[in-house]
């Protein structure tokens, strides 16, 4: 994978998949799916979310999962079939970059924890929004690692750390924050952000998710910290979670946006800028904004 912490494993996305289960599920319902039809994800790792959209989709239906890593490929196929589902999923191994799929092929395309590890996130958006028909909703779900908060009585040193995660160990550390941006300039409409809080009280399953490690060599590589620094950290941190008293929050993004007619003005740049106006007269009724503005930007979510 792309990204500069190396390789993450099957194991360590399944932990992070029981995390985000609220907003995986989430994520299917935005994908706005009916039986017979079908759907992609983009950045599919072992099938953690094929499996489940298969169900969603059912026997008629059809699901691809492409990833650029053909060991998760590999144990994505063996879970299918595991699974019985083989006949209604594939996956195969392909970029994000340049999909290998026709103009609207799919009813619903997603991806997951993706653009924090590529380069190019524009064009993996631009190539999702291709690959979907008209009509079809576009889903992007991806950590803010700006908004790792950790409680530690060093504020300075759990501060400066975060930012080692989020900018040093991550082709795209602040992704998350970038999608809503990203989907109105892709052109996509009815676009609406879900926040999906990750919050953990396990210092072992903290440091795991945060390939703490990695981030550790990577504060001493930079400079941002100390050995004695880090030390410090950890410290508190330890004596925190022997209390039970560890905390740590992070919040995902999703977007979610749906692929307009090539006539429609929102497929023209700049069409439907931001007003500021609208996120905050409409926040908290959805049903308000969706009828009084239809290209309009939803927040936050409510019927999670
Ligand atoms: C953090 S994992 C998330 C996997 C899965 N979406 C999930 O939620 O469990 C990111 C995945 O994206 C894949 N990936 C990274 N860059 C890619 C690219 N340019 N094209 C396709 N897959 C890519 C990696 O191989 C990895 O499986």
């Amino acid at each position: 994978m792309t990204n500069r912490t190396g390789y993450v494993d099957p194991a360590y996305l399944d932990a992070a998949a029981r995390l985000a289960e609220d907003g995986k599920r989430l994520s299917y319902e935005r994908m706005r799916l009916s039986p017979g039809e079908r759907a992609l994800d983009v950045g599919c790792g072992p099938g953690t979310d094929t499996l489940h959209l298969a169900q969603v989709v059912g026997r008629a239906g059809r699901v691809v999962g492409v990833d650029r890593d053909p060991d998760m490929i590999a144990e994505a196929n063996r879970r299918a079939q595991a699974a019985g589902l083989d006949d209604v999923l594939e996956h195969r191994v392909a970029d994000a970059t340049s999909l290998p799929f026709a103009d609207g092929s799919f009813d619903g395309v997603r991806s997951e924890r993706l653009f924090l590890h590529v380069d190019e996130p524009e064009r993996v958006l631009a190539e999702m929004v291709r690959v979907t028909r008209v009509g079809g909703s576009v889903v992007v779900m991806d950590t803010d690692w700006g908004t790792r908060s950790v409680d530690s009585p060093e504020v300075d040193l759990e501060r400066r750390f975060a930012r080692v995660l989020a900018e040093e160990c991550l082709a795209n550390g602040y992704s998350g924050r970038r999608l809503f941006g990203m989907a109105r300039r892709a052109g996509l409409v009815d676009v609406r952000v879900d926040p999906v809080p990750l919050v953990v009280t396990d210092y072992d399953f903290f440091s795991l998710l945060s390939r703490m490690e990695v981030a550790v060599d990577a504060a001493l590589r930079t400079g941002a910290l100390t050995a004695a620094e880090l030390a410090r950290l950890d410290e508190g941190w330890r004596a925190m979670d022997a209390a039970g008293a560890f905390f740590a929050l992070t919040t995902m993004v999703m977007v979610t946006g749906r692929k307009p007619p090539p006539s429609h003005p929102a497929s023209a740049p700049d069409a439907s800028p931001v007003r500021h106006r609208d996120l905050h007269a409409d926040a908290g009724d959805e049903t308000a904004v969706e009828a009084a503005e239809p290209e309009g930007i939803r927040l936050p979510m409510r019927d999670r």
